[in-house]
């Protein structure tokens, strides 16, 4: 079954109710000040909603439009001191994320989007989250840490710091606690973009 029948069924097994502890924690440290933060696969939004707290403007970007929906229900309710964008979009296109006059985003917020995807396509969003990215701009958040799954699918410091190094400079990845929906542990990481490609 697809993505968006889960929200439209609402079974979302996945969905913690609230803002991943892991991202609100990371946030401050990984953009500094105020900016432009992309939520790839941002599901009900509470990330999104939380990073708009704190006054950064945010693209919430997700494939299900009945997950948006949702978000947007909840979200328009709310007085919030920054910019809320909610776009249906392929994270690994990067739709609905190009970067105003090249300019790119200054953080990417990862919750459990990653895990979602097939570890196939991950070079694939590694790349996306690059191309989106300023120079010096931080992807940031929480990874599963198991091996094996599908979806979702874990993964380990090892492969992380294999698939990110190229494009990213690994500021911060360590053990940060459980995903509590599946009793799993996660990594936090702060992955800082690199101006170019290292090797
Ligand atoms: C496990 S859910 C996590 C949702 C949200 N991050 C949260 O913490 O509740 C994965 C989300 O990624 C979205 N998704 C899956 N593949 C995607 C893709 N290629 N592009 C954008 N969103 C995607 C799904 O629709 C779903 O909302």
């Amino acid at each position: 079954m697809g993505w968006n029948q889960r929200y439209v069924d609402r079974d979302f097994p996945w969905d913690l109710g609230a803002p991943s502890p892991v991202v609100q924690a990371l946030a401050d440290r990984a953009l500094g000040g105020p900016g432009r933060v992309v939520v790839p696969g941002c599901g009900r939004g509470w990330d999104v909603e939380a990073l708009a707290g704190k006054g950064h403007h945010v693209v919430g970007l997700d494939i299900a439009p009945a997950a948006l929906a949702l978000a947007r229900a909840r979200i328009a309710a709310r007085d919030l001191p920054g910019a809320v964008e909610l776009i249906e979009g392929d994270v690994l296109l990067g739709e609905g994320t190009e970067p105003d006059g090249g300019d790119g985003f200054d953080g990417w917020a990862e919750h459990t989007c990653f895990c979602a995807l097939d570890p196939q396509q991950w070079p694939a969003y590694v790349e996306a989250a690059w191309r989106r990215l300023k120079p010096g701009g931080a992807l940031f958040g929480a990874f599963l840490h198991f091996e094996g799954g599908g979806p979702p699918f874990g993964t380990h410091p090892a492969e992380l710091r294999r698939l990110f190094t190229p494009r990213f400079e690994i500021e911060l990845l360590e053990e940060r606690g459980t995903f509590s929906k599946r009793d799993v542990p996660q990594l936090g990481a702060i992955f800082r973009r690199r101006a170019h490609p290292a090797g």
